[in-house]
C-alpha cells in the first residue's frame, strides 16, 4: 500500500480528475524529449518521483502508470476483469495483427483463447525441439566461416534465427529464403506503431500520408508471408502419404468450437501475431542474455561448465532442459533485467482503488515489467545480474513482481515456448562458441520491444 495513500486531494483538470499525484503540465512538457528518447527510463524516474501509482496530466483521458508488485498484480490477475485491452497501444498493434490473440478485447479474446490454447500445450510445445537445434545450426555454420575474433551483430542474427524458429517450429514453413523480406516487413509495421503512440495526431489509415504508405506496404508483404505458408500447408495436404509431425499450424486450422472454426481472417489474424509476437520477444531476449553473458565472463563460463557436463558434445534435446537449471536461470534472470515486453496497458471497465487511489472508470493504466523489475519493493539489488535469483533452491518470487510474459488470464501464450526455444538455442551456442563485447555498453532502445541502440556487436571466438 502507497504510505500517501488516500491524502490525496482530487482536482479537475479539462473532462477528467487527477486523483493520483503525478507531474503538472509543464513539467510534462519540459519531460516530453527525455520521453520520447527514453520512454524506459522515464517511467522508473517517474516512479521514483511521484510514487507507486503516477498520473499524467492529459486532460482528456485519465492515465496512471502502476508499479507496486500488489497493484500490478490486482490489475493484471486478481482484478483482471475490470480491465481490458481497448487501449493506443493494443488499438495501434490490432493495425497489424488485426483481432489476433494479443491485441483482442475481452469478449472476442475469451471464445480464440480456449480455441488456440491446446496448440501451446505441453505436447505441442516440446516439438520446437529439433527446429530450434536445425536454425541455430544454420546460424552456426555461418560462423564458422569466419576467424576466431570476429565481430557479428548479435542482434540481427538472433533476429533472424528467431523468424526462422517460429516459422518452422509453428507453421511448418522454411522461411529461410524469406527471412529477411519478412523481417523487415515486420519490423517496418511496427515501427509504424510505435510511431502512432508517439504522435498525438494520426491520419486515419485511407489517407496516403508516408507512413500510411509504409504501412500498407508492410502489411502487404506480412500477408504475402502469410499466404505462403497457408499455400504451403495446402500443397503438403494435398500429397498423400507425406509422412510429417502435426504442427501449430495444423492445430489452428482443426480448431473449433459450437460456433465453428477459425475463418480466413482469424486464421489470418493468428498468424500475423505469432509472427510479430513469437519473433522480437524472443529475439530481444536472446539479445540482451549475450550481451549479459558477455559481460559476467564467470556466468559464461559456469554456463559452458553445466552445458559441456550434461550435453557432453552432443545437440541439445527437449529432454535436456530439466538438467539445465543454471541455463534456465540466465534466461529467467536476463528477462528479468530486459523484459523484452516493457510496457503493456489496460483500460478500466469501472472504478478501481490502486494503492489507495481512485482509478475512475474507462482509465488507462500502464504497467511497465521494466519498471516493476526495478521496483524496491520487489527485488533487491534491482540493477545486478543475479542468475541466482531463479536457481530452484531460491524462494519463488511474490506475487506481481516478475512479468516478463505477463500474469493473470492474457499471460503471454508463447511462455514456455520460449522459453525452451532460448535455452536450446543458448546452450547450442555456448557449446561451440564464446562471446565478448566489441562495443561499449548498449543503450537500450524501448520501441514495441526493448533492442540495443544501433544493434549489437560481440566478439565470437570457439572454444577451445
Ligand atoms: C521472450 C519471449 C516473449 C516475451 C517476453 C513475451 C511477452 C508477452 C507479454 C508481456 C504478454 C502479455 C501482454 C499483456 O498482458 O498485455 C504476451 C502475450 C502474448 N504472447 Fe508473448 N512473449 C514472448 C514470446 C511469445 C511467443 C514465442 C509467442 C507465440 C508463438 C507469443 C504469443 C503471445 C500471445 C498470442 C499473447 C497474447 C495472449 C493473450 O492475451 O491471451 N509470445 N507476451
Amino acid at each position: 500500500m502507497n504510505e500517501v495513500a488516500g491524502k490525496f486531494e482530487k482536482k479537475k483538470l479539462g473532462k477528467i480528475f487527477l486523483t493520483a499525484p503525478g507531474p503538472s503540465i509543464k513539467q510534462m512538457f519540459s519531460q516530453l524529449l527525455r520521453a520520447r528518447k527514453d520512454p524506459a527510463g522515464f517511467l522508473v524516474d517517474m516512479r521514483i518521483k511521484y510514487g507507486n501509482v503516477v498520473q499524467f496530466p492529459l486532460p482528456i483521458i485519465s492515465i496512471y502508470l502502476v508499479t507496486h508488485p500488489e497493484d500490478v498484480d490486482r490489475v493484471m490477475r486478481v482484478n483482471a476483469k475490470n480491465y481490458g485491452k481497448r487501449t493506443i497501444q493494443y488499438e495501434n498493434l490490432a493495425l497489424v495483427t488485426g483481432d489476433g490473440l494479443l491485441a483482442a478485447d475481452t469478449d472476442s479474446w475469451k471464445r480464440q483463447r480456449k480455441l488456440i490454447q491446446p496448440a501451446f500445450h505441453h505436447e505441442a510445445i516440446m516439438r520446437v525441439g529439433p527446429d530450434t537445434v536445425l536454425v541455430t545450426d544454420r546460424m552456426l555454420d555461418k560462423w564458422e566461416k569466419l576467424s576466431n575474433n570476429s565481430v557479428v551483430d548479435i542482434d540481427d542474427d538472433m533476429m533472424h534465427t528467431a523468424l526462422e524458429i517460429v516459422g518452422k517450429s509453428l507453421f511448418g514453413t522454411d522461411l529461410a529464403g524469406d527471412v529477411e523480406k519478412t523481417a523487415q516487413a515486420t519490423l517496418n509495421a511496427l515501427d509504424i506503431i510505435v510511431a502512432r503512440a508517439r504522435t498525438p495526431i494520426t491520419f486515419p489509415k485511407w489517407m496516403p500520408t508516408p507512413n500510411n504508405k509504409k504501412l500498407a506496404k508492410a502489411l502487404k508483404q506480412l500477408d504475402g508471408a502469410v499466404q505462403r505458408i497457408l499455400d504451403e500447408r495446402k500443397k503438403i495436404a494435398g500429397v498423400a502419404g507425406v509422412d510429417r509431425d502435426v504442427d501449430m499450424l495444423d492445430l489452428l486450422l482443426a480448431a473449433h468450437d459450437d460456433e465453428g472454426g477459425l475463418n480466413s481472417k482469424e486464421l489470418r489474424d493468428q498468424i500475423v501475431t505469432f509472427i510479430v509476437a513469437g519473433h522480437e520477444t524472443v529475439a530481444s531476449s536472446l539479445t540482451w542474455t549475450w550481451w549479459l553473458l558477455g559481460a559476467h565472463q564467470d556466468v559464461q563460463k559456469k554456463l559452458q561448465k553445466e552445458v559441456d557436463e550434461v550435453l557432453k558434445g552432443r545437440a541439445p534435446t527437449v529432454k535436456d532442459v530439466e538438467n539445465l537449471p543454471f541455463t534456465k536461470a540466465i534466461v529467467d534472470e536476463a528477462l528479468r533485467v530486459f523484459p523484452p515486453g516493457w510496457v503493456v496497458s489496460r483500460r478500466s471497465y469501472e472504478k478501481d482503488i490502486l494503492g489507495g487511489y481512485e482509478i475512475p472508470e474507462k482509465s488507462v493504466v500502464i504497467i511497465s515489467p521494466w519498471v516493476t523489475h526495478r521496483h524496491p519493493a520487489a527485488w533487491n539489488n534491482a540493477e545486478t545480474f543475479d542468475p541466482n535469483r531463479f536457481m530452484p533452491d531460491a524462494p519463488t518470487p511474490q506475487k506481481g513482481t516478475y512479468l516478463p510474459f505477463g500474469i493473470g488470464p492474457r499471460m503471454c501464450i508463447g511462455k514456455d515456448f520460449a522459453i525452451l526455444e532460448s535455452m536450446l538455442m543458448i546452450s547450442r551456442i555456448a557449446q561451440k562458441w564464446e562471446l565478448s563485447p566489441a562495443g561499449g555498453v548498449p543503450v537500450p532502445r524501448a520501441l514495441v520491444m526493448v533492442r540495443p541502440a544501433g544493434g549489437l556487436p560481440m566478439y565470437i571466438n570457439r572454444r577451445n
